[in-house]
């Protein structure tokens, strides 16, 4: 958290840590999954995108970035939290991880915003890694002696895939087994899943912040 704060990235402030403590930046704002309503959903899953990518290009991957550790004040802009289990660019599944993020966002969006963009970011289109942080915070996956090993690997893959399509684009044939997929995936309990759809049902998904 120190190292994304010091970087720019929407952390809270890091006060102080101690053994399995860490002291921070009390933010004045409710988790996105309390939230049922919001200025502009086009925006806000913009900055969401944008923060996935962002991170990608540091090296990390967050791994569990969805509505439960994002949190949206007043000004509508979001707050990352929770990051014991981000992983570096450079894990083995990294690509796993990577569409796994973006597809909790994409499945939340849709639920509860009825917000659906065919725009969203590809972990080997969107992620040239342009910093290591994922050194820095020996984010697991990654090891600054294998760095060498595992950046010519990628290269290599990513020459392989110079000839696939690029560009945030429509996929529609897969998107049905995408979204199955990720709503397998996503961390949010069976209770709380149908909690979203009777309020979506029943009209009373949009109303206000809980
Ligand atoms: N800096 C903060 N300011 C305000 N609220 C926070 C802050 N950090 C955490 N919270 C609140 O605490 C909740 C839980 O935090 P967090 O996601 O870090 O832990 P967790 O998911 O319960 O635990 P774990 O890390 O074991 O998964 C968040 O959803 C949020 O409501
Ligand atoms: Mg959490």
């Amino acid at each position: 958290m120190q190292v994304l704060y010091e970087h720019g990235f929407p952390v809270p402030k890091p006060i102080d840590q101690n053994r399995h403590c860490v002291v921070m930046e009390l933010i004045d704002a409710f988790p996105l999954r309390q939230i049922d309503h919001v200025e502009d959903p086009g925006q806000l899953y913009s900055d969401l995108m944008d923060l996935i990518v962002r991170l990608a290009q540091y090296g990390l991957i967050h791994c569990d970035f969805n509505e439960f550790n994002i949190l949206v004040g007043n000004d509508g802009k979001p707050i990352l939290i929770d990051f014991p289990q981000m992983v570096s660019t450079s894990h083995p599944n990294a690509e796993e991880y990577f569409n796994r993020d973006v597809e909790c966002i994409r499945t939340f969006f849709k639920r509860r915003f009825q917000y659906e963009s065919v725009l969203y970011p590809k972990f080997r289109r969107d992620t040239k890694r342009e910093f290591n942080l994922d050194v820095k915070v020996a984010a697991s996956g990654f090891s600054s002696s294998q760095q060498k090993q595992l950046e010519s690997y990628m290269n290599a893959l990513a020459v392989e895939d110079d000839d696939e399509s690029g560009a945030y684009s429509e996929e529609d044939e897969q998107e049905g087994s995408e979204e199955e997929e990720a709503d397998e995936q996503c961390h949010t309990s069976e209770d709380e899943e149908e909690e979203d759809s009777s309020q979506i049902e029943d009209g009373t998904a949009g109303s206000s912040k809980k």
